[in-house]
């Protein structure tokens, strides 16, 4: 199978457990969601290629910061949504994989992370804050820092505003709007792209399937 190889605490556990299935001589070809995964992929001896190198992807398995009933999602907790996006939007499938305390009625209570171009930085915060009151969601907007209190700066070079909505009423709408903003590169609102979720919780494990 070709995969999209996820990123986060979770997706890292698949990657090592996905390695020794591949030392076992189990055949994949992986593509990686963040310089970290591609890191912990080839530690853990798994084949790697890029988006350019093959037509699709038969499946890609990830984390997620929050998955709603409708198995829409909010990721980006870990800075990767750009690429996660981009990976998970070329394949067949994307398979969530998530402890339950992510299940939630409503997206919103984890901060929503937007991927944007510096310049302007002030002008897309604004566009980004009308957005978010369109759909009847408000709440402060964040510029990320990292440990050295800079801008935390994405693998592909750009910045994060984490949006602390605490509720999102309409997050597809909310969706169509932020990437609608110029100074937007992507938003974690991942609608429609999840096809299962796989949820682990005190009483066992459930599968969720996309209706
Ligand atoms: C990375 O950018 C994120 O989208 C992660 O996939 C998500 O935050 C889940 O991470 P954890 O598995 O570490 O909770």
């Amino acid at each position: 199978m070709k995969l999209g190889l996820g990123t986060g605490s979770t997706a890292k556990h698949f990657v090592e457990l996905l390695g020794e299935k591949v030392r076992g001589g189990l055949d994949v070809i992986g593509v990686p969601t963040s310089e970290a995964t591609r890191a912990d992929a080839e530690r853990c001896g798994i084949r790697l290629t890029t988006l350019d190198e093959i037509d699709h992807l038969d499946l890609t398995v990830d984390g997620a910061d929050e998955v709603d009933v409708r198995l829409d999602l909010i990721k980006g907790g870990g800075g990767a949504l750009l690429r996660e996006k981009i990976v998970a939007a070329a394949s067949d499938r994307m398979i969530v994989i998530a402890d339950e305390s992510k299940w939630v009625e409503q997206l919103g209570r984890f901060p929503l992370p937007v991927e944007v171009i510096p310049f302007g930085l002030a002008a897309t915060r604004r566009a980004i804050d009308n957005a978010c009151t369109q759909v009847g969601a408000s709440g402060e907007l964040k510029l990320r820092r990292g440990k050295d209190g800079h801008a935390f700066v994405t693998d592909g070079g750009h910045w994060i505003v984490d949006a602390h909505l605490g509720r999102i009423p309409d997050a597809p709408r909310l969706a169509r709007l932020l990437a609608a903003i110029p100074g937007v590169v992507e938003h974690g609102l991942f609608i429609g792209i999840a096809s299962t979720v796989v949820l682990a919780g005190a009483e066992g494990i459930r599968t969720v399937e996309r209706a």
